[in-house]
């Protein structure tokens, strides 16, 4: 069998082997010297077949001394190639991003410095799936603890770890860094140098359009900092387009925390101090098919197909996030076995107090006890988490933590019971319909909806998280609007 497109793709994957056309690397160097650099050394980390450092190297003719370093030792001789030996002043490396000794390379160069290039872009979880190795290792002491961090987490970004790295050893140095990246790695490498308290003197990020470029579905950019003496202002100026003139928002790094619209943050951030009463998020259960339930006649079908006799004492309607996601009527079709009513609790009671539900339960034991988390390790069986008082509070008013949108909803009883929520969802609950009504007119608020625009990133995956919705003084907000 010819298995060579797979190792190819396979290859392409772990190293993130997506070669930067000539003409964008010659748009980026053209943005790079409308920007006034003048660079005398240019380094090109993870240089590939060379057209960024060859576009590099023809915008600033006057460099002094230019590097490119590679891997992939086929892609480095095209390198080679492509740049010739026409200038001694170049030079070419095959290394290892990770086994580098960045400080001793970064110290060694004349100011002002170039960093610029297109690092691989692949998570440490897509390495793990097809087995790649082409990671940092764990215990790399590089100096800064946030780097270190980046390794044991669960899941982070190559490009993420290489530029990050990048920044701490540019500490303290007059250079430029533009590479191209996710615009989510873009965020996290700033957030850490803002948190770091790295001295930045400006920052930029370009969309570009990846799927034309690199026909990846991904939002990405470039990014651009400028390292020099001071650490003010913190602040991003975000552009449509490579040929963008004026910026349309900036985000940056306040109160420890990354805000997505500076300007109205500072404007409004004496009412994001704190939610007078705390948003939570739905209930998590990790197991749809039996815990979720539709009425059938007298009876209930799960998500398995089967029909079920059960007592109604553990049963709530429920909604999810796209149920709630556009405002109007949200009525709940399913209903959700809630078998506790706060986390950890006892659950051996159902057996006597609704004996079909037990039965029900335990002849779902196996897919129960199966769930991966480890959360439900060690915990009493079928338990459930994001369950407390609040959640049988017979009003709410939810937002979806998943949908583009601000869009609060009211949610009263159904059938005489609370409605529930799953886990992509938030609420806020209450003993009244009159305070939820009155503190769902204040979120509605436009300055409240200003505010909250301001924390929120709404390209993310999850935009709306509990975090950002429990800073909102949604009534303190209201008062502010004249
Ligand atoms: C997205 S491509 C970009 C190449 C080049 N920078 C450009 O803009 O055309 C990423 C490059 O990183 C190289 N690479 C991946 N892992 C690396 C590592 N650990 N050390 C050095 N280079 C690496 C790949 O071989 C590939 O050429």
């Amino acid at each position: 069998m010819n298995n060579r497109p797979i190792m190819k793709s396979k290859q392409r994957i772990e190293f993130g082997d997506f070669q930067t056309p000539s003409d964008l690397a010659a748009e980026v160097c053209s943005l790079l010297k409308s920007m006034r650099i003048s660079p005398k050394s240019i380094i090109e980390p993870t240089c590939g077949v060379g057209r960024f450092l060859e576009a590099a190297l023809n915008t600033f003719p006057n460099f002094e001394y230019a590097s490119g370093m590679e891997i992939n030792g086929l892609h480095l001789r095209e390198a080679r190639q492509r740049i010739g030996s026409r200038d001694s002043r170049v030079r070419f490396h095959r290394a290892d991003f990770f086994q580098t000794n960045w400080d001793k390379v970064l110290n060694s160069l004349p100011e002002p410095i170039l960093v610029v290039g297109n690092p691989p872009w692949v998570c440490n979880s897509e390495l793990g799936a097809i087995r790649g190795t082409n990671l940092p290792e764990k215990s790399n002491t590089i100096g800064s603890r946030g780097i270190e961090a980046l390794t044991g987490r669960s899941n982070f970004d190559v490009s993420e770890w290489m530029m990050s790295r990048l920044f701490s050893g540019l500490r303290g140095r007059k250079a430029t860094f533009a590479m191209l990246c996710k615009t989510s790695v873009a965020r996290k490498v700033l957030a850490q140098a803002w948190g770091d308290e790295l001295p930045l003197e400006r920052a930029t990020m370009h969309r570009i359009d990846s799927q034309a470029t690199f026909g990846v579905a991904v939002d990405a950019c470039l990014l651009t900092a400028e390292f020099g003496p001071t650490s003010e202002p913190q602040v991003c100026h975000v552009f449509e387009r490579l040929e963008s003139k004026m910026s349309h928002s900036s985000f940056g790094w306040r109160d420890k925390r990354l805000v997505a619209d500076v300007t109205t943050y500072d404007k409004l951030k004496s009412g994001l101090t704190g939610s007078r009463i705390p948003w939570r998020s739905g209930i998590k259960h990790d197991c749809a098919k039996i815990m979720e339930l539709r009425p059938d006649g007298t009876a209930f079908r799960n998500g398995l197909g089967e029909r079920v006799e059960l007592e109604t004492d553990y049963l709530y309607p429920m909604l999810k996030s796209s149920e709630i996601a556009s405002s109007g009527d949200a009525t709940p079709k399913r209903w959700m076995l809630v078998p506790q009513r706060s986390v950890g609790e006892d659950t051996s009671a159902i057996q006597q107090l609704a004996p079909k539900t037990w039965r029900y339960l335990q002849s779902n034991r196996t897919r129960l006890d199966g769930r991966r988390s480890s959360i439900y390790r060690g915990r009493p069986p079928f338990s459930i988490f994001g369950v407390g008082p609040y959640t049988f509070f017979p009003w709410k008013v939810a937002i979806s933590g998943l949908y583009k949108e601000l869009c609060f909803t009211l949610l009263g009883p159904h059938e005489g019971k609370p409605i529930v929520l799953d886990d992509t969802c938030y609420a806020l609950s209450f003993e009244s319909q009159v305070d939820a009504v009155e503190h769902l007119r204040l979120l509605e608020s436009n300055v409240s909806k200003l505010a909250i625009n301001s924390l929120v990133f709404w390209d993310t995956k999850r935009p709306i998280t509990a975090s950002v919705l429990n800073l909102v003084d949604a009534k303190r907000l209201a008062g502010t609007e004249s």
